[in-house]
């Protein structure tokens, strides 16, 4: 597939201040991200903290959007852990899948490297975890992940 020129990516925090971050559009957000995971998103709830994140700044965060025709169709989000050694989380990395292959993960993902850099030059690794089922090691690698020998432990709530 070709590259698409009608993808336009976003901060969250721009898309709210430019007055743009409508409900229909936190609507496809959510839709996007139950590609990810089988979790159903309540649309008011996370209408609301995106909200929170974009005007009180509280939380370590940066959420980039791909948006095409008034839909999010990707997305990539970074959060500081700032205590004693600050470092970077990247997690919920997602195309959908009839626009995956074409470019925009990678794009997204090089923006986000460069937000993480010019907004939080104190940390010293990013940091993600992914299923090996998922096949994402070249993508990551491509980017300049490395992968590392480590036991990853989860505790569901
Ligand atoms: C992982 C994911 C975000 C990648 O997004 P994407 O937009 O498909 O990423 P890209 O198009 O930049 O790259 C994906 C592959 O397409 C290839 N590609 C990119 N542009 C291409 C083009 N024009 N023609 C053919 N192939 C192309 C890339 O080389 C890359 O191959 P690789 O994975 O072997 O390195 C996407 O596959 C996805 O959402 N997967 C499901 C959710 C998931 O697994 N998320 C990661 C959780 S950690």
């Amino acid at each position: 597939m070709k590259p698409d020129s009608q993808i336009e990516f976003f901060g969250l925090v721009e898309l709210y201040h430019e007055g743009r971050l409508g409900k229909p559009l936190v609507k496809s957000y959510v839709e996007l991200l139950s590609e990810l995971s089988n979790r159903i998103y309540n649309l008011e709830d996370t209408y609301k903290r995106l909200v929170d994140i974009a005007t009180e700044g509280r939380y370590n965060e940066t959420v980039l959007w791909a948006v095409r025709e008034r839909q999010v169709v990707g997305t990539a989000q970074a959060t500081l852990l700032n205590i004693a050694t600050p470092k970077v989380y990247v997690n919920e990395v997602v195309v959908t899948e009839t626009l995956r292959k074409s470019g925009i993960g990678h794009d997204l993902m090089s923006l986000l490297l460069a937000r993480i850099e010019a907004k939080w030059p104190q940390a010293r690794r990013i940091e993600l975890t992914s299923s090996p089922k998922r096949n994402t090691r070249s993508f990551y690698e491509r980017l300049g992940f490395q992968t590392r020998e480590t036991d990853v432990y989860s505790m569901k709530l």
